[in-house]
């Protein structure tokens, strides 16, 4: 299909849609709610001290340069790395990439990745790929909560093991990990072994000491905080050799050609402020209204699951629920028509029909993981929000259900 068709057909289903009279979006993990302030930084940047190139030698080169630094020191205090362990790169996605990508070209005489089985798939397509280069890839099981087996993990560490790749916190079912024992227990068995966090949906939600984790490389993004889209980083530690992955002019950064996207940056730090010096009043807001919204869900609608754990080994923010016999995508756009804005199943898969590899990996069944919906809290939301969302959903899941070819006692509930 051409975009010229594509145009076409959004702009129609726009029109025939409407704009709702409220709406409501809890879709933060595909991308969203940005913070005012940090907006306003970005236009700042582009306004004065952003606009140029930060490695060009006049005075704009030098202000974009002094933004850039400035930036590059909030967000690695907030990490408790050095400054110079930061590489900026323009999103998670290119941070995780270059990780994993870069460590296996830098690093020929290892040649086994252990990859949890709930990886963002910007995590395991480059391990993918690596494999069909001649790695070896290893996934690391977990249990029905989505906890990493640290017991397989350790049994799998030997001579040729170069990395091992956990999130703290998995983006689709909210699980939060004990990396720090994790890291301890990888660096017992072999000092060697890299450890890769993807972090972008733990930093600034949940403890995250890279002084204390003692972990390699991890990898962050703005919008996942309520900064702009356009910027992320990798953090390398200190002696980890890593290859760039992209070629071409580089700027300030080592491994990531090209001009730095210093506008976002600026607004990314400015997220990351925001994110620290409210923390406990912007956490407990995001906890109280995730745990209203799941027992609203659960405690109303019947042959609903929560998936992912509950209580304090769930990220703050994280709701993921599967409304039985009920189709995923359908309810999206029923909810979509009363102003309310949600995704099935992860972010990444949700432009493909498939189940979500995490919701699989923690033993749902196809009908369950298909029945999936996600949600973010966020500071932005409030208690009127949660409960508009929970008057929507009674009606927009019995419609769904009453289409839905899958009917109730098709199969064992879990
Ligand atoms: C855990 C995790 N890793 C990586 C990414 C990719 O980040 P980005 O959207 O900045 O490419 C996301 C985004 O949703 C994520 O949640």
């Amino acid at each position: 299909m051409k975009i010229s068709d594509l145009s076409t057909d959004v702009a129609a289903l726009l029109e025939s849609h409407g704009v709702p009279e409220r709406e409501v979006y809890l879709d933060s993990e595909n991308s969203g709610l940005v913070f005012p302030e940090a907006l306003q930084a970005m236009v700042q940047a582009y306004a004065s001290g952003g606009m140029g190139h930060p490695s060009i030698t006049h005075r704009k080169g030098w202000e974009t340069y002094e933004t850039l630094l400035l930036a590059t020191l909030t967000i690695a205090g907030a990490l408790r790395c050095q400054p110079d362990e930061l590489v900026f790169t323009h999103s998670g996605t290119e941070a995780n990439n270059l990780a994993i990508t870069g460590l296996a070209r830098a690093n020929k005489t290892r040649k086994k990745l252990l990859i949890s089985d709930i990886e963002h798939l910007s995590v395991t397509f480059p391990a993918e790929q690596l494999q069909k280069e001649g790695c070896r890839v290893v996934t690391i099981p977990v249990d029905r909560e989505g906890v990493v087996d640290q017991e397989f993990l350790a049994g799998q560490i030997d001579a040729d093991t170069l990395l091992v790749s956990v999130a703290p916190v998995n983006h689709e079912i909210g699980t939060v990990q004990d990396v720090r024992a994790m890291t301890e227990l990888v660096k017992d068995r072999d000092a060697g072994v890299a450890v890769h966090l993807d972090s972008c949906d733990a930093f600034c939600k949940t403890e995250l000491d890279l002084e204390k984790t003692g972990a390699d490389l991890a990898s962050i993004s703005s919008h996942k905080i309520y900064g702009p889209k356009g910027a992320g980083a990798l953090f390398v530690r200190d002696g980890t050799s890593l290859d760039p992955i992209i070629r071409g002019q580089l700027s300030t950064q080592k491994l990531w050609a090209g001009v730095e996207n210093v506008p976002a940056i600026a607004g990314f730090a400015k997220a990351v402020e925001l994110m620290q010096t409210n923390r406990d009043q912007y956490l407990a807001v995001m906890t109280k209204l995730r745990d209203r919204l799941i027992s609203g869900i659960t405690e109303t609608i019947s042959d609903t699951l929560l998936n992912g754990p509950g209580g304090d080994h769930r990220a703050p923010d994280n709701v993921n629920i599967s409304f039985l016999n009920c189709e995923g995508e359908a309810l999206t756009v029923e909810m979509s028509l009363k102003g309310v804005y949600v995704s099935s199943g992860s972010a990444c898969t949700s432009r493909v029909l498939q189940p979500s590899h995490v919701l699989l990996a923690i033993r749902r069944r196809y009908e369950e993981a298909h029945g999936s919906i996600l949600m973010k809290t966020t500071p932005f939301h409030t208690e009127s929000d949660i409960e508009y969302v929970l008057t929507c959903f009674p009606d927009a899941v019995q419609r769904i259900r009453s289409l839905s070819p899958l009917k109730p006692g098709g199969g064992k509930h879990v």
